[in-house]
């Protein structure tokens, strides 16, 4: 049974509260291994062997040696190490992104198409999935690098890395995969993945925040972006958060136990699109969707699309927290720029809402949504129309 405020919490892919032995982890290092990893007394000493101990353990999850993990301060670092870091060491080109990239990946493009670098677009279908078709016509010169989003954080389409990968691999391109949803929700082995790069956060799954890991495979030159001291192999300076990455390994650790959240999801999918006006969006429940992850267009009674954010209000006057398209990007214009690279029209686009489960989630917790949802849409027949738009 979930605390009661956890039970009515269904924004996962923005963050996750940190698991009871994940604080517990961090608390005990924390008391114990406060040192810096860096000096070379006792106190030290004892850091750094706590810091190996913890990067053992995630580079042994990860499938990935630990010289190929870079300890960074979440997933807008990572991606910005990626991107800048490799750019650095190449001559400029062209960066392959997708319509549907974090706005993290946008502004590291941007940073890169201000050092002369030609950043291209590439589409998606209705589905957030991408054009593969698009993709083998530009994996020629200029093209050196690609950086693509997994696990689409609004609309929760896994894009099929793997093709994507051998593609990229034998036009000798490097990729960079933005893995931050798909980390902790879909069991990863790096060493097993066409992919040079990977960025991954923390507290996607129950771990810490400001903490997360960029893989960088062996022989893939990486350029450090920030100055200082020789931490992690000269690629990213500064004092090792020694705490969080021991609560990151706890939490991968744990997350690797746990059923997926989708033997929850599927049928709370299917109570929800039974609630007239109400339609999916990204793929249907399998193998190219998140497993923890719903998305939706929601429709008025008169058919006409309704606000995301006025549907999100409403469910957080009730006690339940959901999400309208990316929380990263919920201060920005209504219509999801997501939504509308998969077609939908600028009011379907801004009636997106998202709900993403945990693994403490029950079948009673979703029925109480459902339940506090269907209360929500029937009382719009006494609602003003233009406030829900
Ligand atoms: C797909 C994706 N990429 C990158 C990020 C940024 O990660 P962070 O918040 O750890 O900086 C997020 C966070 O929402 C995300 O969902």
């Amino acid at each position: 049974m979930a605390s009661p405020a956890l039970a009515t919490y269904f924004d996962t892919s923005a963050t996750t509260p940190p698991s009871e032995a994940v604080l517990r982890a961090m608390a005990e290092v924390q008391s114990t291994a406060w040192a810096n990893p860096s000096s070379l007394h006792g106190p030290g000493l004892a850091a750094a062997e706590q810091l190996e101990r913890s990067r053992q353990t995630l580079a042994m999850l990860l499938g990935c040696d630990a010289e190929e993990l870079v300890v960074t301060s979440g997933g807008t670092e990572a991606i910005h190490l990626a991107l800048l870091g490799a750019a650095a060491t190449l001559q400029p080109g062209r960066l392959l992104i997708s319509a549907v990239e974090h706005p993290a990946t946008q502004a590291a493009a941007s940073r890169l198409a201000e050092r002369g670098w030609q950043v291209q677009i590439l589409p998606v279908d209705c589905q957030g999935l991408l054009d593969l078709h698009a993709l083998d016509a530009l994996l020629a010169p200029p093209t050196r690098l690609v950086s693509l989003i997994w696990g689409q954080n609004e609309v929760g389409s896994l894009q099929p890395i793997e093709a994507i990968g051998s593609r990229c691999r034998a036009s000798g391109v490097l990729l960079h995969v933005d893995a931050v949803q798909v980390l902790g929700h879909r069991p990863l082995q790096f060493r097993d993945l066409p992919v040079d790069l990977l960025s991954g956060a923390a507290h996607k799954l129950q771990g810490p925040r400001g903490v997360g890991v960029l893989l960088v495979r062996a022989g893939v030159p990486l350029q450090g972006q920030l100055g200082g001291g020789g931490q992690e192999g000269g690629r990213r300076a500064g004092t090792e958060p020694v705490a969080l990455l021991a609560g990151f390994a706890k939490a991968l650790e744990l997350a690797r136990q746990l059923p997926s959240t989708a033997r929850l999801r599927d049928p709370l999918l299917d109570q929800l699109l039974a609630i007239p006006g109400i339609r999916l969006t990204g793929p249907a429940p399998g193998p190219q969707r998140l497993p923890h992850h719903i998305s939706l267009l929601v429709a008025g009674p008169d058919g006409q699309p309704l606000s995301g954010r006025w549907l999100v209000a409403e469910m957080a006057r009730q006690g339940f927290a959901i999400s309208s398209g990316s929380a990263c990007s919920s201060s920005g214009s209504a219509a999801s720029p997501v939504l509308l690279a998969m077609g939908c029209s600028e009011a379907e686009a801004s009636s997106g809402v998202r709900i993403s489960l945990g693994p403490w989630h029950t079948p009673a917790d979703g029925m109480a949504l459902v339940a506090a949802l269907t209360r929500t849409l029937d009382r719009l027949r006494e609602v003003p129309v233009e406030t829900t738009r």
